[in-house]
């Protein structure tokens, strides 16, 4: 009897922990068409970009951390497949692409995360986020209604969340991601490429909802996002947009913070009281999730910056600097505007706004609840301040600005109306932060070389390097008749090289006949140029660099890189000689590529020299120091001012590209937060180098015995190199 009554008992037990189970299993992040609802309860969202693999494990903790004081719920962030995925079948999660780590770290922060898998991602990141053996898989056509590509999106996309699934990292399983998102602003494309690209969407979207994650998805751009999918807006002001179907939530999936900066442009800046406008205004129109992008842009360490000619620098003028500091008053004044809105919160997620107009360019949005009320005054005037009359009372309203009234009542806060301290971010010389060089001159490569590879006619570029280097030798040589005018009339003939990009540099028989850059504008550039030739053979060594595979455009993954003609030479007795079909030599990289310069045992394979033998203004020149950690906890940075191309290892860690050579071309003028903005507004540098700074992660040094590694290839000064801090 007494036994029976326990075994009831227990049954009770097991009964009551499964229903508890169950609920909170299921559907605990759902949606409807006023917002994300969470454990069945709307929530007003804020989320902030951080991508890990632009900042290192060390920098997560402190930038989460700020994250949150700053008022953010979400962080948001892509999935770097080529990072994850560096040759088929793989794979790498460690370092800085430890992306379980990642979310685990905002998971004990409080936060949720929302990951965008793509796996196309943008992103000013090399080729969009692909990895590029994918280009080589046969009869593969990205991103469109193509079996090896869906197959092969299918496979990693599964990968991703299987591993997430695996750690229990989705809200339905108790873990913090509340939203994922495949695809990215795919709407465009479609709407280029028509039925295949509706085919796509519909599998996409179907192969996303079929993984079972237990929290919605969304498509961003993408207007035709097919249910349960949820469409969202990018941009720098979304208020206008409306989702797909009445029972979605309205969400901003990247609200700009501001802008990438590339080689050859300036700095992009955006106002705070505008970014702030833009905020409020999207709130009052029913918008109920915003995320930053970026929130904190970082550094594009290595070779992961995108072309063309991104820069190595990811700052984004984002409310957490490159360096992880907050930038204000951009961080403080929109962790005030989240505090205001959070205020209003009740009154958000229970009622739908009544609009009323109280003058030209003046709006006014009441959200009335039984037991709350909140209001938002606008003045939408880009030049004339305003005064509106709510409710018996008198506000005074900035140019291009709103008032947030949590309570109906007390405006807590104005976009324009900047609280928040301002403080200049400087750059400042470390004393003995300068280094004692030694150099190494990179040696030219010729046809006849052992470790060459020879075919017919010009290949493209990635063909041949599948990006292993940014570097390709192309090697011929030109047999010059004794008989031939121009030895006698001292007229050289003129070589022109015609390249897809990005950058060239041309010897002949060994000696610098000249370096072509492509534009910002367009990446083909063409070399001609007369050049010496002698009697006999001559060595014609073309150097091609790429800065960087494209991210975006429509099939992105076809464009050319690299040298693919007509090469001729001209002024011959013969008038003109087509060089492009002969027979051509490829090398891969760099020598000291291939010697591992950049590493201390593999730096030791060469003779350096030092003291009045440095190389200096030398193009294609290595050079090596060892130095001490500069004291402090101060974020460094190297200033490169000095130096024209190439690239920057510390502990055999690539800071990335360099290129302070190419400077920032642009109309530098005032700037005005009120009005629209554009990346073409608030633009500074101009004439400067486009990036100075190279950011030095404090946890990729030891106190003493590190070692600098610069490949340049132009030529510069490298006496002129200096460790510089980061202090506001
Ligand atoms: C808010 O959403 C409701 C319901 O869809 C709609 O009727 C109203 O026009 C929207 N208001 C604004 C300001 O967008």
């Amino acid at each position: 009897m007494w036994e029976m009554l326990r075994i009831k008992v227990l049954f009770v037990c097991v009964g009551l922990f499964f229903l508890l189970c169950c609920c909170s299993v299921t559907a605990s992040v759902t949606y409807d068409g006023k917002a994300i609802k969470i454990n069945g309860q709307r929530r007003i969202l804020f989320s902030g970009s951080i991508h890990y693999p632009r900042s290192t494990p060390e920098m997560w903790p402190g930038l989460i951390q700020k994250a949150k004081e700053g008022g953010l719920d979400v962080i948001q962030t892509y999935v770097f497949w080529n990072g994850h995925e560096p040759s088929p079948g793989q794979y790498y999660f460690e370092g800085r692409y430890d992306l379980v780590r990642f979310i685990k770290l905002a998971q004990q922060a409080g936060l949720y995360v929302h990951l965008r898998i793509g796996l196309y991602v943008c992103a000013e990141w090399n080729f969009g986020g692909f990895p590029v053996w994918l280009k080589y898989v046969p009869g593969i056509a990205f991103r469109t209604d193509n079996g090896p590509f869906k197959a092969a999106m299918q496979k990693f996309t599964e990968k991703i969340v299987n591993l997430m699934k695996s750690e229990k990292l989705f809200e339905s399983q108790g873990g913090p991601i509340i939203m994922s998102q495949i695809e990215n602003e795919y709407g465009p494309v479609e709407w280029e490429i028509g039925a295949p690209g509706k085919a796509y969407t519909k599998w996409a979207a179907e192969m996303a909802v079929g993984l079972d994650t237990g929290v919605p998805w969304i498509m961003c751009k993408q207007e035709d996002a097919p249910d349960p999918i949820i469409d969202t807006c990018n941009g720098f002001y979304c208020e206008g947009f409306t989702p797909n179907k009445n029972y979605k939530p309205k969400m901003w999936t990247e609200a700009w913070t501001g802008w990438y900066t590339e080689f050859g442009g300036p700095i992009h800046n955006r106002p705070v009281e505008d970014l702030a406008y833009s905020v409020a205004r999207f709130i009052q129109n029913n918008g109920s999730f915003v995320n930053y992008y970026m929130y904190h842009g970082g550094t594009n360490f290595g070779r992961t910056a995108a072309g063309l000619f991104v820069a190595t620098s990811y700052d984004y003028d984002a409310p957490i600097d490159e360096y992880g500091l907050p930038r204000e008053p951009k961080w403080g004044h929109l962790r005030d505007l989240h505090k205001a809105i959070k205020l209003c919160e009740p009154s958000l997620v229970s009622a739908y706004p009544t609009v009323t107009w109280p003058g030209k360019n003046l709006e006014v949005h009441v959200f009335k609840s039984k037991s709350s009320c909140a209001a938002f005054l606008a003045n939408y005037d880009p030049s004339s301040p305003a005064k509106v009359t709510f409710q018996n009372m008198q506000y005074d309203l900035p140019p291009w600005s709103i008032s947030i009234l949590p309570d109906c009542k007390n405006a807590v806060f104005n976009t324009a109306r900047v609280s928040s301290k301002s403080s200049q971010m400087k750059m400042t010389p470390v004393s003995g932060g300068a280094f004692s060089w030694q150099s190494y001159i990179e040696e030219t490569v010729s046809a006849d070389d052992s470790d060459t590879i020879a075919k017919n006619g010009l290949w493209e570029q990635i063909s041949i390097t599948r990006d292993g280097s940014d570097y390709l030798w192309y090697l011929t040589d030109v047999n010059i008749h004794p008989n031939e005018g121009f030895l006698k009339n001292g007229q050289s003939p003129v070589l022109t090289v015609m390249s897809a990009g990005h950058a060239l540099h041309v010897f002949i028989n060994g000696q610098l006949a000249g370096t072509v850059y492509g534009s910002l504008e367009n990446p083909k550039l063409t070399f001609s140029n007369n050049v010496k030739l002698r009697a006999g053979i001559n060595k014609i060594s073309l150097l091609s660099a790429a800065v960087g595979l494209p991210n975006v455009g429509l099939h992105f993954e076809t464009w050319n890189t690299g040298v693919l003609g007509p090469v001729t030479l001209k002024g011959l007795n013969e008038g003109t000689r087509d060089l492009t079909k002969q027979k051509w030599s490829y090398k891969v990289g760099l020598k000291g590529e291939d010697l591992s310069l950049h590493t201390l045992s593999g730096s030791s394979s060469v003779e350096w020299v030092q003291g009045s033998l440095l190389a200096q203004k030398q193009p294609l020149t290595w050079y090596k120091a060892t130095f001490n950690a500069p004291e402090g906890n101060d974020p460094l940075a190297l200033d490169m001012n000095t130096m024209g191309k190439g690239q920057i290892w510390i502990n055999g860690e690539s800071i990335g590209r360099h290129w302070p050579e190419y400077k920032a071309s642009g109309n530098c003028g005032g700037c005005s937060y009120a009005g629209i903005y554009t990346e073409k507004k608030c633009l500074s540098n101009c004439g400067e180098a486009s990036q100075r700074w190279y950011h030095v992660p404090r946890s990729w040094l030891k106190p003493s015995g590190n070692f600098l590694v610069v490949f340049e290839e132009l030529g510069g000064d490298p006496t002129g190199i200096s460790f510089v801090r980061r202090t506001t």
